[in-house]
């Protein structure tokens, strides 16, 4: 890959290397947005003669299965350069769940962020409990964490946005418990010849617009370094904000690509 970076633009790359070239290019985005490996796959649970629900997709990547300690390295790893690359007033979002949280929460304290909250994603679509031994897993989480004191925090658009008004109509300060779906339908991006999910976690735009909106303005630089199939690039690109990224596996670069032409 050349030294130069652009904007607007999506590497293959690991995501290591790639906060390195964005260090080495001078680049320092205004709100990172991530869906990291949340390292759940690689359980022998067999869904073959599965019998609940309806086309749910399991998590089972190569790029999801590591050993605890490798896994808290690589959380801390990464997250560091986040913060080093990032000028204060910056903010950055992680996405997470039980699985995870307690490798990001404690590598965003470790590393300097100040934790501002913890957004619950409560889903109106989850996935059934395949062994019916545990709750039903119906909630993900969003670390949202800035870099030092003077950060964007855009109220009155969030306001503007939320779904949820007063009996009267007037808005309602947005909580941080977001009731949204599972990407499913129309938005879900699938393999024509299979009509499979193409990406196994594709996340809801409307999920990460609250982000965008909330922590940048209008030409700000939004990063993904977990890009997958590109929805923090869409959702940036339809709201005005330039992007950077990166991913591993080329098939969701292109996937990514696809998504991106037109807007
Ligand atoms: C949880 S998914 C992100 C999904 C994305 N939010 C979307 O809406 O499609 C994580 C992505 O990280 C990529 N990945 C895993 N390890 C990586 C690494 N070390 N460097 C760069 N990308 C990596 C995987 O290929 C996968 O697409």
């Amino acid at each position: 890959m050349q030294n130069t970076l652009k904007l607007n633009k999506i590497y293959k790359q690991d995501s290591l290397d790639f906060l390195n070239k964005l260090h080495k290019n001078n680049i320092h985005p205004d709100l990172i947005f991530t869906d990291p490996p949340y390292n759940l796959s690689g359980s022998n649970l067999n869904l073959k003669n599965n019998k609940t629900g309806g086309a749910f997709y399991k998590v089972n990547e190569t790029w999801d299965i590591m050993k605890e300690d490798e896994y808290f390295d690589f959380t801390y790893q990464w997250i560091k350069k986040s913060f080093d690359i990032q000028k204060d007033g910056a903010s950055i979002y992680i996405c997470c769940s039980y699985h995870n949280i307690g490798e990001v929460t404690m590598a965003i304290k470790q590393v300097g962020y100040s934790i501002k909250n913890i957004i619950t994603w409560a889903k109106t679509n989850p996935m059934p409990s395949i062994t019916k031994r545990t709750y039903t897993h119906s909630s993900e989480f969003i670390v949202y964490a800035v870099k030092n004191k003077k950060w964007i925090f855009n109220y009155e658009t969030l306001k503007d946005i939320n779904p949820d008004k007063a009996k009267n109509g007037t808005n309602r300060q947005m909580r941080d418990v977001w009731t949204l779906p599972q990407c499913q339908g129309k938005e879900r991006i699938k393999d024509p010849q299979t009509n499979r999910a193409i990406h196994p976690t594709q996340k809801l735009e409307e999920l990460v617009k609250r982000a965008v909106l909330a922590s940048s303005n209008e030409n700000d630089l939004v990063l993904d370094i977990f890009m997958g199939s590109g929805t923090t690039a869409v959702v940036a690109k339809k709201n005005k904000r330039n992007f950077i990224g990166c991913d591993l596996e080329e098939k969701y670069i292109k996937v990514a690509n696809e998504r991106l032409v037109g807007l």
